[in-house]
């Protein structure tokens, strides 16, 4: 493998907070590691409760102030202005990301950055867009709807694709008119901040955007149980979306959660094999497998296993994993050394010992059960499970057997089949002989514990506005109920 240039000197930020660039009140900071060597990479302002309590009330601030005063074609502006921003920055964020996150530059150069430009730009055209309804009731009576946003939105995302993350989340919550709280994953903080200078130039006005950087445990909490937020965003783990929704309850937060999944991709014996093993590929080792929608539970009918097996192995051993900052590299390290310790609990004697960096090789497990332990829970790492099936019926049965419910995978020729495949499948994303496919105008978001809410298209505006009902009496006479 190529190896991994050391770093000069770490990088510093601060919080971003009513506009400023400012320490927590703490002062504490946190380092951040680039997962390609161990060395810190960034020293990072560690947020609080005392810093969340700042950055919601400067939201507050902001959302009874100037921004719901500003016109939606003005907020359209500042976003599509963003969207400008970071494409013009593209390259040097997409290297900051790589180097923070560990993720190949080809894949934040020609992946994570298109995706965020994408998605400030898609939601830009939504400001204008947002409109309520007139509706045919009874009488003397005029009744009509308005969208109007939720509020104080704070939103807490992970650190497998930090600034795309950060832009799903942003960019309908912002194109509603809400003010948001944002706080990134203390493994990758520093894109996120990196946006906040965008966002500064931009001209978004004061309090519109805060950025808390800082662990889940201590900042995330403090934000999710926060009683002046309207609603709560959060992407990761189902056990911390579970605490996420029970602290919510407490004020009866508004609640939208992208979980965990363990992905079907179904390989029948019609499929083109070559683009069904380039699929499996794309499903399972694509970001170092740490990807929700991972097709981490490889299904493959029983009379093309052999076959697929083989060719799959002979890719796989042939993935380039090595320096990030390697145009060729296909996989880097993963995220963190809990990470990749985790990962390593499920196959301890695959230890590579890539020098100081958290690098892991593509595995796969055959022969495996879907009762097993590794085809029920999410391993978030280049791991996947091949399954055999004989028929559709059984395959179903199987693919349906997981608590989660994000996404799945056909590989077929025969339309039919692969229909009926799609309204089977307990999922909120199906995917007909393609993998990983997203857009900004396409929704996406889980069914049983991957979820609730869908985040991008216009079903991303649901989460961020809500509809008054405003009745108004034309007859001019009185109700008379209670007699005239
Ligand atoms: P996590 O769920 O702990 O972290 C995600 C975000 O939640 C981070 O910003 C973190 O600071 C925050 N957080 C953590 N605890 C919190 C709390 N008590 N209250 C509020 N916020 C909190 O995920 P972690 O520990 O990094 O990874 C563990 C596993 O989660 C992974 O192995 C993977 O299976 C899954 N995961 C799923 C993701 C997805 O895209 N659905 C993304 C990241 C992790
Ligand atoms: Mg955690």
């Amino acid at each position: 493998m190529s190896t991994p240039q050391p770093q000069t000197t770490p990088r510093r930020y601060q919080l971003f907070i009513d506009g400023q660039f400012v320490d927590a009140e703490s002062s504490k900071t946190f380092a951040t590691p680039n997962p390609a060597t161990g060395e810190t990479f960034a020293e990072v302002a560690e947020a609080d409760k005392a810093d969340v309590d700042k950055a919601v009330a400067a939201a507050r601030k902001a959302f009874e102030g100037k921004w719901s005063k500003m016109s939606a074609r003005d907020r359209g502006r500042l976003l599509y202005k963003l969207s400008q921003l970071i494409e013009r920055d593209a390259a040097q964020l997409a290297e900051l990301e790589t180097r923070d996150n560990g993720k190949p530059i080809k894949e934040s150069t020609y992946i994570d950055l298109p995706g965020v430009v994408e998605n400030f730009e898609y939601f830009a055209g939504w400001s204008t867009k947002i409109e309520g309804e007139t509706i045919p009731v009874p009488g003397q009576m005029f009744n009509y709807t308005l969208r109007e946003p939720v509020g104080v939105c704070g939103q807490i995302i992970p650190w497998n694709f930090p600034l795309l993350m950060a832009a799903w989340k942003l960019a309908p919550a912002l194109a509603a008119g809400n003010t948001v709280v944002l706080k990134p994953a203390e493994q990758t903080p520093v894109t996120a901040l990196e946006l906040a200078k965008l966002i500064q130039e931009a001209g978004f006005p004061e309090g519109v955007v805060n950025i808390v950087t800082g662990y889940g445990e201590t900042a995330g909490a403090a934000l999710a149980s926060h009683k002046d937020i309207d609603k709560i965003a959060f992407t990761g783990s189902t056990e911390v979306g579970k605490l996420i929704a029970k602290a919510a309850a407490e004020n009866l937060t508004k609640v939208s959660l992208e979980l965990g999944g363990k992905a079907p991709n179904v390989i029948f014996a019609d499929a083109d094999i070559d683009q069904a093993v380039n699929g499996a590929m794309m499903g399972i080792f694509f970001n170092q497998g740490q990807v929700c929608c991972a097709g981490s539970r490889i299904f493959v009918e029983e009379k093309v296993k052999d076959e697929f097996l083989g060719r799959f192995k002979e890719k796989a051993e042939k993935v380039k994993v090595g320096d990030p900052m390697d145009k060729a590299t296909l996989m880097g390290p993963q995220v963190s050394a809990e990470q990749l310790n985790r990962i390593k609990s499920w196959s301890p004697q695959l230890d590579p010992q890539f020098q100081n960096g958290y690098f892991f090789q593509p595995t796969i497990f055959s022969d495996v059960d879907n009762k097993m332990r590794v085809a029920q829970e999410e391993i978030f790492g280049p791991v996947s499970s091949v399954i055999t099936f004989k028929d559709d019926d059984e395959l179903i049965q199987k693919a349906n057997d997981t608590i989660y419910g994000l996404s799945a995978g056909i590989w077929t020729q025969n339309i039919t089949r692969a229909h009926r495949f799609a309204k089977a499948i307990k999922a909120g994303v199906v995917w007909i002989n393609t993998y990983n496919m997203m857009n900004a105008a396409s929704p996406f978001g889980g069914y049983k514990q991957s979820g609730y809410g869908r985040e991008m298209g216009k079903h991303a505006l649901d989460l961020y506005t809500q509809v008054k009902s405003v009745w108004v009496d034309l007859s001019g006479k009185p109700i008379g109920w209670f007699g005239k």
